[in-house]
């Protein structure tokens, strides 16, 4: 057998410690699998007297990611210490500057500065894996990169985000608040360090963002990205898109449009409405879940865990135990100078149907203008709800539309808003619908 791969692990939080416990736990099968065992010599963590169920006697302290980049006589630096920039972001360029391979499971670093740090790779022949960083557990960088590399991917969609799945699932069966779950999810340790991340879709569209380049070929465009995340998102909206025959996940969605139509990528985060038999909507709690759709293949479904330390783990040493087996990908499928910088779609050309909620004050003529508003901007209404009868009380109107351009309904909303009658600010979700479900 081959000498064993030495790694460094920078950052002992959650998933370092997890990754560590990992690679001892199942060290026998892991090396029988590669044909070569693994050692971690060194690792890095502002606390040094933590206790995190971990024996670390024997491997080297360095007292951040960095200084274990530059100097620890390592293989391999996995980089879990999360964040685009400062250490994250210096511990896996020192890295690449030494050209030692790196794995790390951080999607907001690649999602900004994936492509430079993929020629850094490149140019150093190294490999920079990150499964972990997509989804969790779920081999979804894999499936693209290789299994389904023959295929031109139409379209991706996902759910990325476990602790967003978990707060609206949660709603939907507890009726309980956002706030609320959202409290829950934390607790669990679900959610990022900063869960505006999550509930603002900004993790989901870092994970899109790298997902839309391994599915596609072309290079990141996190700006691209039109993200809208769950903080607008009520039980009423939930409980409403039940009685439609509805589910509201938020999910990710990449699509190549073709040239007869404008051609471009489309890369959007939104919460939106989904029928139940969609791949993705009998997708809970903290479960993350990717659809691929490709020409010849069809549709493939990946299921499992985004989140929490096992599951990130999981992704982690596979793709420790890629480089001590010697298997090599290019980091976006193809070689940097492949990758395209196609135009982004805007969100106003898509087209689709919507679910609409309007608060306003139950007086005749109201519903008239309604049904004026979206006349004159030619969106045709498919189903209506509007439930009691209360004089100058305000009521909701929910409406579901046929399918329109989204700037016609932008326009239509528009006009209502400056009717008096309007109680508060329109909500509006767009339902996803996906070929054969
Ligand atoms: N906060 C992330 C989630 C965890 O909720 O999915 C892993 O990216």
């Amino acid at each position: 057998m081959n000498k064993p791969l030495k790694i460094g692990i920078a950052g002992l939080g959650t998933v370092g410690a997890g990754t560590f416990k990992l690679l001892q736990t199942n060290s026998r099968v892991i090396s029988e699998r590669c044909g070569r065992s693994m050692e971690v010599t060194a690792v890095s963590a502002s606390q040094r007297k933590k206790n995190r169920g971990i024996d670390l006697d024997g491997v080297t302290w360095f007292n951040d990611g960095a200084e274990l980049a530059a100097q620890a006589d390592v293989d391999v630096v996995v980089e879990v210490i999360g964040g685009a920039e400062g250490s994250a972001r210096k511990t896996v360029e020192a890295a690449l500057k030494r050209k030692l391979h790196v794995v790390t499971a951080n999607k907001a670093l690649l999602a900004n500065h994936g492509v430079s740090l993929a020629k850094m790779a490149e140019e150093g022949g190294v490999s920079l894996a990150y499964e972990a960083a997509v989804a969790g557990g779920v081999p979804i960088i894999k499936a693209l990169r290789e299994s389904l590399a023959s295929n031109s991917i139409n379209r991706i969609t996902g759910i990325l985000n476990g602790t967003c799945n978990y707060i609206l699932s949660t709603m939907r069966t507890t009726g309980r608040d956002f706030e609320d779950v959202l409290k829950e999810a934390q607790a669990l340790g679900y959610a990022e360090a900063d869960p505006t991340f999550d509930v603002d879709g900004v993790d989901a569209a870092h994970k899109l963002a790298i997902l839309t380049s391994v599915a596609f070929g072309t290079t990141i465009d996190i700006n691209a990205v039109h993200v809208e995340g769950i903080r607008n998102i009520s039980t009423l909206d939930i409980n409403y898109a039940d009685e439609f025959g509805y589910r509201i996940k938020l999910l990710g969605l990449a699509e190549r449009l073709p040239e007869r139509t404008g051609g471009g990528i489309v890369q959007r985060v939104y919460p939106c409405l989904i029928r139940p038999e969609h791949p993705l909507a009998s997708v809970e709690g903290v479960f993350n879940a990717v659809v691929a759709e490709g020409d010849f293949v069809g549709k493939s479904v990946y299921e499992g865990r985004g989140a929490g330390a096992g599951p990130t783990a999981s992704a982690i040493v596979s793709d420790i135990m890629d480089i001590a087996a010697g298997r090599h990908a290019p980091v976006f499928g193809v070689p940097t100078g492949f990758l395209k910088a196609l135009p982004s779609v805007p969100v106003e050309r898509h087209v689709g149907e919507y679910y609409v909620r309007l608060l306003v004050v139950d007086r005749p003529g109201v519903f008239a203008d309604i049904a004026s508003a979206f006349r004159d901007e030619d969106v045709s209404m498919e189903s209506v709800l509007q439930r009691g009868r209360n004089v100058n009380v305000n009521v909701n109107v929910v409406i579901i539309t046929h399918e329109t351009q989204e700037s016609n309904l932008v326009r239509a909303l528009k006009r209502l808003q400056a009717n008096a009658a309007l109680v508060e600010p329109p909500h509006m979700m767009r339902i996803e619908n996906i070929e054969g479900a």
